[in-house]
């Protein structure tokens, strides 16, 4: 998969070097450029904000930069290419999200910083791709930036051969809308405290049955907006 992500601050990127997302770089499983938006103003001070129209607090990033680094990255309209602008205005991420992202040729991330972009510029990136407007959760942050590396490690860890063990993708929290049950290693009593006789027992229904129980009380505990509740 190809990604890109536009932003003034490209080093917040540099995490994607890191562990298997690194690793799945260097495979070639995924393609990754991280776009200076400064890279396409012309003026002295490389400016990309102004101030708002009708007024309002802060500013607000200027379009002429972004169409430039659209321009740049998708020349041409490609109906394969996904435009996300991370933003806390957008629909909530989530693993179903993230499943769907997995399945693209390529995904642009638009990382805005201030109070947001000028509005045009999603009217105009859709003449150039499918484009998506996507919240990481109900929360603000700084930018899009740590949004976008949120999203990106959740969606290319789908992509076939980036996780050694695909197994492990089957029994996490989300993949059949409940959260995970708990787990345990060595040693079997730490501190006093005893893993779950059952885990012992060798008894591989009896377990299987503890950890759907689990899974289902602790989804009733912290998520219970996911059980309909
Ligand atoms: N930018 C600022 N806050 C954000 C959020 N919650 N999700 C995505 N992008 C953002």
């Amino acid at each position: 998969m190809k990604i890109d992500a536009i932003s003034i601050f490209p080093d917040y990127f540099d995490a994607l070097k890191i562990s298997l997302l690194g690793k799945a770089q260097a495979a070639n499983l995924i393609d990754f450029t991280a776009v200076d938006l400064r890279e396409f103003t012309h003026d002295k001070h490389r400016t990309v904000d102004d101030s708002p129209y009708g007024g309002g607090a802060g500013m607000l990033m200027k379009p002429e930069p972004w169409g430039e680094a659209f321009d740049f990255l998708i020349p041409e309209a490609d109906s394969e290419t996904q435009i996300i602008f991370t933003s806390p205005a957008g629909e909530v991420f989530n693993q179903a999200l993230a499943v769907e992202l997995s399945q693209a040729k390529r995904i642009v991330f638009a990382c805005g910083r201030y109070e947001g972009i000028d509005e045009r510029v999603v009217e105009f990136a859709k003449s150039r791709a499918s484009v998506r407007m996507v919240s990481i959760g109900d929360y603000v942050l700084n930018g899009g930036e740590v949004a976008a590396l949120a999203i990106i490690e959740a969606v290319a860890r789908l992509i076939p051969g980036v996780i050694g063990n695909a197994e492990s993708l089957l029994e996490e929290s989300h993949n059949d809308g409940l959260l995970e049950y708990p787990s345990y290693t060595k040693p079997a009593n730490w501190r006093g405290l005893d893993v779950p006789a059952v885990l012992l027992s060798g008894n591989h229904a009896a377990i299987a049955a503890w950890r759907l129980e689990q899974q289902v009380k602790r989804t009733k505990a912290n998520r219970p907006d996911l059980l309909g509740e």
